[in-house]
């Protein structure tokens, strides 16, 4: 599995080097991530009781993150997938949000729960949060994600449940991609370079 990055772009050098799995550190192992999710669906558990709950996933990082959470939670659940991309191709989050496929149902009155893979400047989830609040009066909003990049951040919102805190660093694996690649990872990964 390889994708192709040009890494070395800012000092003028244009160096194509293709990325392959050895090129891989695991940063947090599957066994870590599948435990972290257990206690975040022990917590919402605890939180919403036997409340409906209306979870929104925003594909397609939280893919995997989406699934194994739900399998934990106990309540009536509804689950719902919404579309938009920020990252393009490269490393850096381009700080605009493209709403890809945003149908949702009536969720007037409803107990919602955001589900992202990864909280990093903060302009999705604040995309998410102002759609949110624009089109529906729910009876409750929360936001969690898999890992919060908390030094990136360039627009002051945190989420309401967040399994690990990270550095500055581009990950992948678990649902995070590089171009595409790498979502299928059962671990957390990061480049090394
Ligand atoms: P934000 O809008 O800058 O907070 O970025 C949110 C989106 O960017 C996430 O939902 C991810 O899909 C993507 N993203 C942020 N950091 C990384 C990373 O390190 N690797 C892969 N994707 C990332
Ligand atoms: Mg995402």
């Amino acid at each position: 599995m390889h994708a192709c990055a040009n890494i070395k772009e800012d000092r003028g050098l244009k160096i194509q080097k293709m990325i392959t799995e050895q090129d891989l550190k695991v940063l947090i192992n599957a066994e870590d991530v599948q435990h972290a999710i257990a206690q975040m669906g022990q917590q919402l558990n605890d939180l919403y009781k036997n409340e409906e709950l209306y979870v929104i996933s925003v594909l397609k990082g939280s893919v995997m993150f989406t699934v194994d959470l739900v399998k934990h939670l106990k309540m009536p659940l509804n689950m719902n997938f919404i579309r938009l991309s920020s990252y393009g191709s490269g490393f850096k989050s381009t700080g605009k949000v493209n709403a890809v496929d945003i149908s949702l149902p009536d969720l007037n009155n409803k107990n919602v729960l955001i589900v992202e893979d990864i909280i990093d400047t903060g302009h999705t989830a604040k995309f998410l949060i102002d759609f949110m609040n624009l089109n529906f009066k729910t009876k409750s909003l929360k936001f969690c994600s898999l890992l919060d990049k908390r030094e990136t951040r360039k627009v002051d919102i945190q989420p309401d449940f967040y399994c690990f805190e990270i550095g500055n660093q581009f990950i992948v694996g678990y649902g995070l991609d590089y171009d595409g690649f790498y979502r299928n990872l059962p671990y957390i990964g990061y480049l090394e370079m």
